[in-house]
């Protein structure tokens, strides 16, 4: 089978969570660079992808690289790659540009001379005139780094994180992809106790539970890349098929989501249901301050309302301080919290934390703060919370 070269980008601080992933699905010399992960791969891995990856963006094919440091060089270069091996005589072309530190700085140009390199390449290959586009959508990024032009086709679409299952209700909930890194950042295994306190709506601990029985963020979706003729629809019905065998029956899985708002508790369930793990967490309405810990061990995992978007910084304080006293006697649990406000260290007072790694929430500069607790001797089996 030919090999093609693929890009599984990433949000800036996720690199080495999509390397793991990859390395788990069997990828090898892996090439990683910020915000995304270069590797070979073959036609049927691109539905395999695109299906399987919980914390990537996007999977790409690189078409062609090259050196560009002219408008000349940018459509003799582009035009000479062999986009009929992708794109069909009917397709609908988009392109989209970036220009980072180059001598083509413009990315309206830049774009355009891609587009029309393309088209030309395209016109020639065929034999035709003009392209009608009526047939099935391609979007090719130009991408222009210090002078040297990377062009791509996006095989996914809509962004990996959209696994559709989530409303669009509730105030600024995770990006599945996001949420999903969290927990594979994350001591949490399926035996382990864990908690959202501050759920939204449930983003963390749905995919906390399709992680732990194994369900494929992509299955319910669909992807631009099912309608090119170059990637065979056998390879697709493979792909979804293996997802399927690969899941896990509904468990014992001990996963607890609060909110104090009884409306983001019906949309985690009404989530939860949806991603088809309705039965693998308990969600209650429920203050933060009313919550009872009587566990030894457990993991908590949240993101807590942060100054930027909701909330003021006073309203906030309560909520870091009633976590502190709840955990401050509680070794055995660790603590994973999600925030752009930089003083929750000073309040949380248990030790200083383990981890900090920068993260981007959206485009909203975050830390994830990790404390890790003792480790626990045993499985917990009780019931944990009240
Ligand atoms: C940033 S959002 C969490 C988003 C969530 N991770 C998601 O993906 O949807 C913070 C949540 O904390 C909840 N919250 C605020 N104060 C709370 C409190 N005192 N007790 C429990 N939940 C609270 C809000 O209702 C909100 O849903």
């Amino acid at each position: 089978m030919p090999k093609i070269n693929v890009i599984a980008t990433s949000t800036f601080g996720l690199e080495a969570v999509v390397k793991r992933e990859l390395q788990d699905l069997g990828f090898t010399k892996l090439t990683v660079a910020d915000g995304k992960i270069e590797f070979e791969a073959t036609f049927e891995d691109i539905p395999r992808l695109n299906i399987n990856l919980r914390a990537a963006d996007r999977v790409l094919v690189k078409v062609g690289e090259f050196p560009a440091a002219d408008f000349g060089q940018l459509f003799d270069r582009t035009k000479e790659l062999a986009w009929e091996q992708w794109i069909p005589r009917d397709a609908k072309i988009t392109v989209i540009g970036k220009c980072v530190r180059s001598i083509l700085a413009s990315v309206r140009s830049s774009q355009s001379i891609a587009h029309k390199a393309v088209i030309e390449r395209l016109k020639s290959k065929y034999q035709i005139e003009w392209l009608p586009e009526t047939g099935p959508e391609f979007t090719i990024q130009v991408a222009i780094l210090k002078d040297v032009a990377q062009l791509t086709l996006d095989t996914s679409g809509p962004g990996l994180h959209k696994r559709a299952y989530r409303m669009q209700h509730g105030e600024v909930p995770l990006r599945e992809n996001l949420a999903a890194a969290l927990v594979l950042l994350s001591f949490w295994k399926k035996d382990r106790v864990l908690i959202d306190p501050m759920c939204g709506s449930g983003t963390i601990l749905i995919e906390a539970a399709m992680i732990a029985r194994r369900i494929a963020p992509g299955l319910k979706r669909e992807f631009a890349s099912e309608k090119w003729p170059a990637i065979d629809k056998g390879f697709w019905d493979e792909a979804r098929k293996a997802a399927r065998a690969a899941i896990l029956p509904e468990g014992e899985l001990k996963i607890f989501g609060y909110d104090i708002d009884p409306e983001r508790i019906k949309d985690s369930q009404a989530n939860a249901k949806k991603a088809g793990v309705g039965q693998d967490i308990i969600f209650e309405q429920k203050d933060i301050k009313d919550l009872w810990i009587n566990q030894p061990h457990g993991i908590v995992i949240c993101n807590p309302p942060y100054g930027i978007k909701l909330g003021s910084l006073k309203e906030l304080t309560p909520i870091y301080v009633t976590m502190h006293h709840m955990f401050k006697s509680k070794p055995g649990w660790s603590l994973y919290i999600l925030t752009g406000d930089d003083r929750f260290p000073d309040f949380f007072k248990r030790a200083r934390p383990d981890k900090v790694r920068k993260l981007f929430n959206g485009t909203i500069e975050v830390n994830y703060y990790q404390y890790y607790g003792e480790k626990a001797e045993k499985v917990e089996t009780a019931e944990v919370v009240s």
